[in-house]
This record gives structure tokens, sequence and C-alpha cells, in this order.
């Protein structure tokens, strides 16, 4: 499974690609909301940081409008993958760029019906959202796995982008369960590499080694 980052912070993206674990970036207007500049410099940024799919959102709501902002937001970077929200003018959208050649991601997917339209209308990535299912009393897990099986034997390149991840174990299961892509938020990251044994025994082994330098220099 590959691992994205689902950030608009360039100083976030630029640290956790230096751990040479980035496979891309997803962003949406809330995550840019969250940040200072010119969305076109920010997404320009993000390319040169990250060697791979950068999804960038639309947000037009009326399909002609989304086609016309999606081609524009292609036209950055050839990296850049149009995000477009799963409902009926985002079909016909997602529909209208593919046969243009243009890579959309399908984003607020919850369900397998819905994954399978998206996927249908060309759709290249399909992004259900575990965290925000599971908020609302569902289990976005269970949900996530049940629109990778059902686009298992779908006819398409299109892969499963886990959005929507809220912990470590969010990551792992969607690993487990075979799904393409995750995109995890920096603080997510940060929890995945951290444990208590693994500091304690570097504390350790770093006190070892000057011990031993003491030692050997007296
Ligand atoms: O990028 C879409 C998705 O990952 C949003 O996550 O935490 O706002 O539900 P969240």
């Amino acid at each position: 499974m590959k691992l994205f980052i689902d950030s608009a912070d360039l100083h976030e993206i630029e640290t956790l690609a230096a751990w040479g674990v980035l496979k891309g970036v997803t962003t949406n207007p809330s995550l840019l909301n969250q940040v200072e500049g010119d969305e076109i410099s920010i997404y320009r940024r993000i390319c040169e940081l990250v060697d791979g799919p950068i999804s960038a959102e639309v947000v037009a709501q009326d399909r002609h409008e989304m086609v016309s902002e999606g081609r524009r937001l292609a036209a950055i970077h050839p990296n850049i993958v149009v995000k477009i929200p799963t409902s009926a003018e985002g079909l016909r959208a997602t529909s209208t760029l593919a046969s243009d050649g243009i890579s959309v991601n399908m984003t607020l997917c919850f369900t397998a019906p819905q994954a399978l339209l998206a996927a249908s209308a060309g759709a290249r990535y399909v992004s259900p959202f575990v965290g925000r299912y599971d908020d609302i009393g569902n289990n976005g897990v269970d949900a996530l796995r049940e629109i990778v099986d059902a686009l298992l034997g779908f006819d398409s390149e299109v892969e499963v982008l886990a959005a929507s991840i809220r912990n470590p174990i969010h990551v792992i299961e969607a690993a487990k369960m075979g799904a393409d892509i995750a995109t995890i938020p920096p603080k997510v990251f940060y929890q995945m590499l951290e444990h208590p044994l693994t500091s304690a025994g570097l504390e350790k082994f770093n006190a070892d080694a000057a011990a031993r330098r003491t030692r050997q220099a007296g």
C-alpha cells in the first residue's frame, strides 16, 4: 500500500517527504484554508516536493464549472489529479475529464455503490472517508473493506485511496485489507513512528556507547 500525505502545509510535506515515505499528496478546501498563500503556487511547490499524484480539489458546484476548473488545475503540473465530489454533477464532470485523459480522484465516498459509480464514470482514484464514517456511529474500516472488495473485479485501473485516516490503526487495517493507498495526516505519521520502547532502547544504547567511549578514553 502506498502512503500519501493529507495536507497542504508545505513545511509538514517537506519534512515528511524527507523521510522518503511519501508517494503522493492529497489536499482539500479545508486543508488549504489552514494555510496562507495563493493555491496555484502551493500546488506547484507540492509538486516539487513530492514526485507522485497530487490531488487538487475543485470548489465549483456545477459540472461545466467543475470541468473548467478541473482542466485549469490539471494544467498546473502533469502530476495533478483533479479531486471531484461524489455527486451526480461530479460523475458527469469526472466522465468528461477522464475522456480528456485527466486523472480524477472522486472524494467524499462512503459506500460501495458510490465507489462503483465513481469507477464506472472513469475515476482513477476513489477516496472512501474512514474517520468521518466512524464519526456518525458507523464502522469506517468495514465500509472501506466493502469498497475494496467491490472494486476487486472492476475492469479498470481504479485505485482505492483510504482517506479521513485518524490513527495508525486505520492505516494498518487499510494495508491489511489491500487498499491501494492511504492518505495520512502529518500527526498520524508521527504516531506511526513513535514507540516508547524504541525511545527507551535508543536512550540505553546511547548511554552505553558513551560509557564505553569514556572508559576507553580513561
Ligand atoms: O482529504 C480528505 C480527508 O482525508 C479528510 O479527512 O480528517 O477531514 O475527515 P478528515
